[in-house]
């Protein structure tokens, strides 16, 4: 199988290189791996010979275990060398439905995936095309689902929460991916009430995070929170590390802002050395919750996720 998939993979792409010109492809003249989310897993170096692509034998297994080794042929070098995932990699996945074989496809024709997969835009980048086989009954596990469709996951969010948040703003249920155009931006001028799908213990301790990913600012951060009778306590007085910010029109870039608001489990109670040392500004959500794995769980208990935009929506609808 592993070799008929290398055929098929390096055949066409050498006669018909010419033709291509997706970004995918135009990536793998620069790069040793054929899948643009891997790297070449490289040697150390010694004093005689710097680092370089591990080379290996197609049919030996013989890459040192990575993120998803495979030994593949690299145009590049001209032999077969071993590739790994890039670390936190975004690595796509067919649309909904359908099974992912991890092959770069595209151009004109359907022929470089096998018997019975087909050539699909990957979900949420149609740009990146999947060979991906129709199999309606797999299984997709929510929130994680939606969190991937829409990228969040793993892009602006490193790991997919347990549960989704229900956040509730001035009375009204937000649903995920929900956008709050220009026009109706005072709907989230007031911090949400919310509840987690999940009962609260009451002896923990528990963080409210909310990030806008494309200012890359907190705009609300509350630590320490206590839970009463399995639920947030929240309320006016609760004192927040970051007061709520409103978003408003006027906010820069123009355009739309997507917002995350997740709750994280504490399993230590924050200092205020701990808060001080929080950026609140290019703030990245991957570094934040490896420099504080000592304080809480780096998968989110609950979260959710929503836009605003500076601009009225006008697209037109169906
Ligand atoms: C579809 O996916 C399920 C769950 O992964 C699997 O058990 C089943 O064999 C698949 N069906 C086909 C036709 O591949
Ligand atoms: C935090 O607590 C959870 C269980 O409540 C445990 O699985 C985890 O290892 C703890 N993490 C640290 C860093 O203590």
């Amino acid at each position: 199988m592993r070799n008929n998939l290398l055929l098929i993979l390096i055949i066409p792409t050498t006669i018909l290189g010419a033709r291509y010109n997706s970004h995918l492809v135009r990536g793998w003249s620069n790069s040793d791996c054929i899948r643009p989310w891997q790297q070449a897993i490289m040697s150390k170096p010694t004093l005689r010979v710097p680092s370089r692509a591990i080379g290996c034998h197609p049919d030996e297994h013989d890459c040192p275990a990575g993120r998803n080794a495979v030994c593949q042929y690299s145009l590049r070098s001209q032999k077969y060398v071993c590739c790994e995932d890039k670390k936190d990699a975004d690595i796509p996945t067919c649309p909904k439905y359908y099974e992912t074989l991890l092959l770069p496809c595209g151009g004109s024709s359907n022929s470089q995936c096998p018997r019975g997969y087909r050539c699909l835009g990957s979900l949420g980048d149609e740009s990146i095309k999947l060979c991906c086989k129709l199999n309606r009954t797999l299984d997709y596990k929510e929130p994680e689902h939606t969190f991937r469709e829409n990228r969040i996951v793993p892009r602006l969010l490193p790991i997919a929460p347990e549960h989704e948040l229900i956040a509730t703003f001035n009375e009204e249920q937000i649903s995920m991916g929900q956008l709050f155009d220009a026009s109706v931006i005072d709907k989230i001028a007031d911090p949400p009430i919310m509840t987690a799908g999940v009962e609260l213990q009451d002896e923990k301790l528990y963080t409210i995070i909310l990030v806008d990913s494309t200012s890359k600012d907190v705009t609300w951060f509350v630590a320490n929170i206590a839970a009463f009778d399995g639920q947030l306590e929240i309320h006016k007085r609760t004192k927040s590390a970051v007061a709520y910010q409103s978003p408003a029109s006027t906010d820069s870039p123009v355009g739309m802002h997507i917002m995350i608001l997740a709750l994280f489990e504490q399993n230590e109670t924050w200092s205020q050395k701990d808060l001080t040392r929080v950026s609140m500004d290019d703030f990245n959500f991957g570094e934040w919750l490896e420099q504080n794995t000592h304080i809480i769980q780096s998968k989110p208990l609950a979260a959710t996720f929503y836009g605003y935009s500076t601009r009225r929506d006008d697209r037109k609808t169906i």
